[in-house]
């Protein structure tokens, strides 16, 4: 089977054998070109023109985890670390209203500092009082907590599970295992979640292999949402000489999840957009659909830094919702005004 067989197989019937999937991540030139197309074509016809918002909000940094990859370990004792309080985080989402935001995704290190009671608190006043769709990001909590959680009105959840081989999850999460990470994302299926994972890209050790794993995983769960990025080494970790993620890797990951999965909201990630300052279009003409713009106040943004370089530092929640429209627009796509559920017929009512 050549290239064209596979992508053209691909397309017809959102089935491939994990030796396709490496055989399309092993592209480059025209055969990646064309990959790229098909993705983008299969956004269109299943997703239409609209790119959806999310505001995020990052609203602690504190983590418990201690994650060789991430900037908010534990162990980087250096790091300022900060907490937003319910007033706050409320008045943070009611900034995001008159933006346009219909979505706000509430992301934090795992912190238990906040309750499963204070964010169900949160979870119910943002949906009664403003009206938006919640998105929880809080890592791995347990089946009561994301019950309350589901039953005080949040919509989705956010957990990536990084990478699906085990034993590259277990190098890189001293304190956590893949079998509970997994377990997590089916208690949030069977919950009734809008279900978002996701992987890093180019991760220390991470085979092609691997890669194609990261992307049937995610097919298998039947995701709702897969957020793909590339892996930036940061300077405060164990990680730190590492290399990255490339930019094309990662837009071959993006590219074959929207074969696998036509009807998932595949967001162009921050990290992409901070390797490559064209990463967010490039993601959006391969195959994404949704931006996750930072709403985040501006006296925070610094200290959330999860990998470096990460843009939007010195920007407010104004200034990047503009930069978004005229990115979308450019492109022309345009900034839907739905509340962004999966299309799927259990969660469209
Ligand atoms: N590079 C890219 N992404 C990272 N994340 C954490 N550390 C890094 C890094 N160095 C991502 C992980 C995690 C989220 C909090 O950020 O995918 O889910
Ligand atoms: Fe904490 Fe998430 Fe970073 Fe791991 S990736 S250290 S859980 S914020
Ligand atoms: Fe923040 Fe472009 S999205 S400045």
């Amino acid at each position: 089977k050549n290239i064209n067989e596979i992508i053209e197989q691909a397309v017809n019937t959102g089935r491939l054998t994990k030796t396709d999937v490496v055989t399309l991540l092993s592209s480059s030139g025209e055969d990646a070109a064309a990959l790229f197309a098909a993705a983008d074509g299969v956004r269109k016809s299943q997703m239409g023109d609209e790119v959806h918002l999310r505001g995020l909000i990052e609203f602690s940094n504190y983590c418990e985890r201690n994650c060789t990859y991430c900037g908010l370990r534990s162990s980087h004792k250096d790091l300022a670390r900060y907490r937003m309080e319910e007033e706050e985080i409320l008045a943070v989402a009611a900034a995001a209203v008159p933006l346009g935001y219909r979505t706000v995704v509430l992301q934090s290190g795992e912190d238990s500092y906040y309750d499963a009671q204070t964010v169900a608190s949160i979870v119910h006043r943002l949906k009664k009082e403003l009206g938006l769709v919640i998105t929880l990001s809080l890592g791995e909590r347990n089946r009561d907590e994301y019950k309350l959680w589901k039953d005080a009105g949040a919509d989705r959840y956010l957990l990536k599970h990084e990478t699906a081989d085990a034993d590259l999850y277990a190098a890189l999460h001293p304190d956590m295992t893949w079998e509970r990470r997994r377990q997590s994302l089916l208690t949030l299926r069977e919950l009734g979640y809008q279900v978002g994972s996701g992987c890093m890209v180019g991760l220390p050790g991470q085979t092609l292999n691997a890669l194609a794993e990261d992307l049937l995983f995610l097919q298998a769960l039947d995701v709702e949402m897969a957020g793909i990025g590339p892996f930036v080494p940061n300077p405060h970790t164990p990680l730190a000489k590492a290399e990255g993620g490339t930019v094309e890797m990662t837009l071959k990951m993006i590219a074959v999840a929207r074969l696998l999965l036509p009807k998932a909201h595949l967001p162009a990630t921050t990290a992409l957009g901070s390797i490559d300052k064209q990463g967010r279009q490039k993601a959006l003409t391969g195959g994404a659909n949704v931006v996750m713009p930072n709403i985040t106040p501006n006296r925070y943004r610094r200290m959330y830094e999860i990998y470096p370089n990460k843009i939007c530092l010195d920007d407010n929640p104004a200034h990047c919702r503009n930069c978004i429209g005229g990115i979308i627009a450019s492109l022309g796509r345009h900034v839907a005004d739905g509340p962004g559920h999966s299309p799927k017929d259990c969660f469209s009512g």
